[in-house]
């Protein structure tokens, strides 16, 4: 893993940015994007640049089960509105989370990434490890698949809900195995709550226990992060 200290958020979505746009220098055409707090900096230096990404392809890691495009607390939503509005890609791929029938939408989302294999990957992490919405105890080779929500990740996401009876109990994420597919990883972390995560993904054993250790046995892996997510490292 490449480790990249940054002075902060903004720092680290230049720092993705310039990745991203080298590695599209470099012939890369598809995308795996994240949603949550983290990647917003990054989504910025891309709709303020003047790169075109009307030949690109995007494949975001997960949805929340039960919400849709018009839902303003889904991650469709999130995505258009952070950056396919306003940066428009060929085609975007967001799970849909309104399947009725959701093992049926894994199948196919899973092809999905198979026809469009991710050259470069953004990705947050979750104060558990938890990538995508892959929770602790999930399988490192699990596939695009429908995820239980922790107490601790309906928690953490609450603040973007009226409350917290509103945010979905379930969602359907790439699975681990579907998200070390990719060519390349991009992480990025910012701030102490996610430090201990950080750790255990550098550091620690490469275990069910925290999804994002399974980035070591990965051989292209960039980690931005600020001060405050290095502390314990
Ligand atoms: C959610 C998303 C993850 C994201 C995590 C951290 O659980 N499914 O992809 O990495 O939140 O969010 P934030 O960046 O807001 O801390």
């Amino acid at each position: 893993m490449e480790i990249i200290k940054v002075a902060n958020a903004e720092e680290g979505g230049k720092k993705a940015f310039e990745l991203i746009k080298e590695g599209m220098k470099n012939g890369a055409k598809v995308l795996g994007l994240a949603t949550g707090s983290t990647p917003e900096t990054l989504y910025k230096e891309m709709t303020t640049s003047d790169l075109d990404f009307t030949d690109m392809t995007s494949v975001n890691l997960d949805e929340y089960v039960g919400l849709g495009g018009n839902d303003d607390q889904s991650y469709r939503y999130f995505m258009n509105d952070q950056l396919f509005n306003k940066k428009p890609f060929k085609d975007t791929y967001v799970p849909n989370g309104k399947a009725e029938d959701l093992a049926a939408e894994c199948k196919h989302y899973e092809s999905i990434i198979d026809s469009n294999p991710i050259d470069i990957q953004i990705l947050g992490i979750g104060q558990n490890g938890h990538i995508g919405f892959n929770e602790p105890g999930t399988p490192l080779d699990s596939l695009t698949h429908v995820v239980e929500l922790t107490e601790s990740t309906i928690n953490a996401n609450k603040r973007n809900f009226e409350k917290v009876e509103d945010v979905p109990t379930r969602a359907v994420s790439m699975g681990i195995g579907s998200i070390m597919k990719g060519k390349k990883m991009i992480l990025m972390a910012y701030g102490e709550a996610k430090a201990d995560a950080i750790k255990g993904m550098v550091d620690g054993p490469v275990s069910v226990d925290l999804p994002a250790s399974a980035l070591q046995n990965h051989s292209d892996v960039v980690v931005i992060i600020d001060e405050a997510a290095a502390s314990k490292l």
